[in-house]
């Protein structure tokens, strides 16, 4: 069995003070894609938002590498080789495919024939971004931005790539290929993969293993063999 990158031990955490995680328990060992699942309103971008640093915990820990990351800046943590591409895509819809391009570069001092190589790597994953690369983010498709999110996160060349529903609003054949995408980036062996998703049948394609939240915590896991018709319909379905 491969070693643990990131551990969530008993994390809670509040939003305006209200207990919104009550003991969060999960993990990912390196080189999985391991799917978070869970109805909406039941904590997942919240766990999100405590493992890449944006909200504090009230109780638990977190560790990536084994080294305890639960009191770090969202800054430091980016640093340490995780990744965020939130719900909803977050590009700079004012600033070229370029631009936006660039900051993931930046962000982690990547220059010259490094930064070259990261880029060739991102436009050969998604061809569309080097045909676009001076149009303005906010002119893409929804596809097209989805796909920038990850070419820009991508580009700090992370050991953990966390993505909060990625196929959301999105068509079928650029599902596909973000599907196709992750695979491939985990198959190579360059880094491990954390999903929270609802789209059922995009984690049966791609995950490991999957873990299921209810109210603000765990309830369900297992290999993604185990993610049944049956736990469908008592643990996610609406
Ligand atoms: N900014 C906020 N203010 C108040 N409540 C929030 C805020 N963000 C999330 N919540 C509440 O926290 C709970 C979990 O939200 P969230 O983690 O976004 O769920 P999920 O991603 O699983 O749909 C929900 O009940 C939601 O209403
Ligand atoms: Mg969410």
């Amino acid at each position: 069995m491969s070693e643990i990158l990131l551990s969530v031990s008993n994390v809670e955490a509040d939003i305006a003070g209200s207990r919104i995680l009550r003991g969060v328990n999960f993990e990912v060992r390196t080189g999985e894609l391991v799917a978070l699942m869970g109805r909406n309103g039941v904590g997942k971008t919240t766990t999100l938002r405590t493992i890449t640093g944006v909200l504090g915990i009230k109780a638990g820990s977190i560790t990536l590498d084994g080294q305890r990351i639960e009191r770090m800046t969202a800054e430091a943590r980016a640093k340490s080789g995780i990744a965020y591409v939130p719900q909803g895509r977050d590009i700079f819809p004012l600033l070229t495919v370029e631009e936006n391009l660039h900051i993931g570069l930046v962000v982690h001092g990547r220059k010259g024939k490094e930064a070259k190589d990261a880029l060739d790597r991102v436009y050969t994953l998604f061809p569309v971004l080097k045909e676009m690369l001076a149009r303005k983010g906010g002119v893409l498709s929804g596809g097209q931005q989805q796909q920038l999110a990850i070419a820009r996160a991508l580009l700090t060349k992370p050991k953990l790539l966390i993505l909060d529903e990625p196929t959301e609003g999105i068509q079928p054949s650029i599902i596909d290929l973000i599907g196709d995408t992750l695979k491939k980036l985990k198959n190579d062996g360059e880094l491990s993969i954390l999903l929270v998703e609802q789209y059922v049948d995009f984690c049966r394609e791609i995950a490991d293993r999957f873990y299921a939240m209810d109210r603000g915590a765990v309830t369900i896991s297992g290999p993604i063999a185990d993610l049944t018709d049956e736990v469908v319909k008592e643990h996610l379905q609406v």
